[in-house]
């Protein structure tokens, strides 16, 4: 959940450690510190609140030296403070550390070093860890056998980067469960939670494998498995660059990264449309294994499990396969009878979701396999996935997703399509068809970008708004969710979305004089449908906000604005629906002067349950 940093090399090590920290503070952003290590002693400066703070309090401070670590922390144990804000160190200093994740036995841990001595001032859980590593640190000292020692007791998810006062010129870490990843560059090395962080130094990558111990030392890194034994592991290189992880002139990398929708949904298409066909194999999704399919289960949290929602209907209609859609929390947790002809389809822009790694685990224990829609390379879930159909969205920084949810759709309707198409579903001519309409989206999603403008003008209405709906029916309840999610996670407006034909069943009552009622209508054979519940809803007082296609004019007289996008494939309109939603939700949230990119509470990856 949060970003984490080592380096070590010729350069100074704060100047680098606080330019990734920048880069990785939308993967939490309540606390930020560093700790250099300099002639055996490790100097930190940390404090709650943002980088800012943070690199304000370094001017004063002297951290000269060219090894360190750094964290912008997401509290999981303990109030955001400058007490509990990441380095966490040992009594006397010589073992200092961040971390990312949960040590769940920290309280256990914490009565067995009390006995020893030891005494603890935060409230944090890593604070347990840091002082059991250096627990056996001064009986073997040897941080790869105080680690595998260490490791061997904490319980939960983890990574850790650490230094050790003694050992100059070298950064510690190990994981479990949370995504790190060593950068090879000339005489120096990193650690870090994502490659953003590292691009404008290197893109030669290590990715690492759950489970291992890493060090860098005299710019080299080396790997080790947890009984210590070094192993040997192959150098990639990453097809990032370092500007698509900046604003590029835009205000916020919200805006950026819908503006680089259609790219996104471009580049997923073409990775796997070749010579005119869409061709899976890559992907395992042979001839052969899908007329084997006889159910597919689509597990997924937050804005993925609404591309799933979208993603059920589609392949539904297109291919006859049954879909089930399961939020990867519930499904954890759950006692289904799971069939083991079916495909587990783990969507996740991240890859790290903790929710979603433990359901892909779980479909493995019953046998069956998965597929991940992953957008971030090497991430655990493209790693333990039995296959991977990579999204081709790029680095995406906002804390709110738009191109990765984009491209996930994308992917998902190059599946169905497929699946469809094998299961003898479409003949030639639809199969062209729909191919050539996923080819149109992309001059279409710009197209309605270009008429941005009259949304923010509708968005400053509601900045005073306390609460809002989102209407839609099927595949628009979809984007509905979407929408609505999108509303409230950037701009605090309290919104829900609701299948239409729901609303009379009791949220009815909820509505007011001037509240938003936004209702998506792209599917012909409802329109009248959600015409009806639309009214229902203004005739109590809601400001109707409509999103149609071109050519639809149900409610053209009554609704308060009606947003037109152009027509598309009934299967294909949540790529179009969701743009105007999306651009809601920005301006009311600019309109608020709200941190877009950084939604209170929230972080890029939950890596925590
Ligand atoms: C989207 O705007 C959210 N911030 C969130 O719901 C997100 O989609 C969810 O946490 C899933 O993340 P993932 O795609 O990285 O697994
Ligand atoms: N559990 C730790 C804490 O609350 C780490 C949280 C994080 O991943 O940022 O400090």
């Amino acid at each position: 959940m949060c970003g984490i940093l080592g380096y070590t090399g010729n350069h100074q090590a704060s100047e680098i450690l606080l330019s990734g920290l920048a880069k990785l503070e939308y993967r939490g952003y309540d606390s930020a510190g560093i700790a250099v290590l300099e002639n055996g002693n490790i100097k930190v400066v940390k404090n709650k609140g943002r980088l800012q703070a943070l690199e304000a309090k370094i001017q004063g401070e002297d951290v000269t030296g060219t090894c360190g670590i750094g964290h912008t922390r997401w509290a999981t144990h303990g109030v955001p403070s400058d007490t509990n804000a990441h380095p966490l160190w040992s009594d006397d200093m010589s073992v200092v550390a961040v971390h990312n994740g949960i040590v769940e036995n920290y309280r256990e841990i914490k009565n067995t070093l009390s006995g020893y001595g030891y005494r603890f001032y935060s409230q944090t859980d890593t604070e347990a860890a840091v002082k059991l590593i250096d627990y056996y640190y001064k009986q073997e000292n040897d941080p790869l056998k105080a680690l595998t020692r260490a490791i061997r007791e904490i319980e939960g998810s983890y990574c850790f980067v650490l230094l050790f006062h003694d050992r100059p010129g070298e950064v510690w870490g190990a994981r479990k469960d949370l995504p790190l990843i060593a950068g090879q560059g000339e005489d120096e090395a990193f650690l870090a939670s994502d490659v953003s962080a590292i691009l404008q130094y290197t893109k030669q990558v290590y990715y690492l494998d759950n489970m291992e111990i890493v060090q860098l030392k005299g710019g080299l890194v080396r790997f080790f498995d947890t009984e210590g034994y070094a192993k040997p592991k192959e150098l990639s290189e990453v097809t990032w660059d370092a500007q698509s992880a900046e604003k590029g002139g835009f205000d916020h990398f919200m805006m950026k990264e819908i503006h680089e929708q259609a790219r996104a949904v471009k580049d997923t298409f073409g990775a796997v449309y070749h010579s005119g066909k869409i061709d899976l194999t890559e992907i395992n999704l042979t001839d052969e294994a899908i007329s084997k399919l006889s159910q597919i289960y689509i597990i997924a949290c937050g804005s993925a499990y609404h591309v799933a929602a979208v993603a059920q209907y589609v392949i539904e209609d297109l291919s006859g396969i049954p879909v089930r859609i399961e939020l990867a929390s519930e499904f954890r947790y759950r006692n289904m009878p799971l069939d083991e002809n079916a495909l587990a389809v783990i969507i996740s822009q991240s890859g790290e979701t903790a929710d979603s790694l433990a359901a892909m685990r779980k479909a493995h224990e019953h046998g069956i396999k998965t597929l991940g829609i992953i957008n971030v390379v090497g991430s655990t879930i493209a790693r333990e996935a039995d296959s991977v159909f990579y999204t081709m969205a790029g680095p995406e920084i906002s804390v709110a997703t738009t191109k990765a949810y984009s491209a996930q759709l994308i992917a998902c309707y190059v599946i169905a399509i497929q699946l469809a198409k094998v299961r003898g579903k479409l003949d030639d001519a639809r199969y062209e068809a729909l191919i050539t309409e996923i080819q149109k989206l992309p001059e279409k999603i710009d197209e309605i970008l270009d008429e941005a403008g009259v949304l923010k003008r509708i968005a400053a209405r509601f900045v005073n708004a306390r609460n809002a709906f989102y209407l839609g029916r099927n595949i628009d309840y979809a984007v509905a969710m979407e929408g609505s999610l999108k509303m409230k996670e950037i701009s605090y407006l309290h919104s829900e979305a609701i299948a239409a034909g729901e609303m009379k069943h009791g949220p009815i009552s909820l509505i007011e004089k001037g509240m938003l009622v936004a209702g998506v209508m792209t599917q012909k054979n409802l329109y009248q449908k959600i015409a009806s519940n639309m009214l229902e809803a203004k005739s109590r007082g809601g400001y109707i906000f409509i999103v149609s296609p071109r050519g639809c004019d149900v409610l053209k007289d009554e609704a308060d604005f009606v947003f037109h996008i152009p027509e598309t494939d009934e299967h294909f309109t949540a790529s179009l629906a969701v743009i105007p939603l999306q651009l809601m939700g920005y301006y009311v949230a600019v309109a608020r002067k709200l941190d877009v990119d950084k939604p209170r509470n929230l972080a890029k990856s939950v890596t925590v349950e």
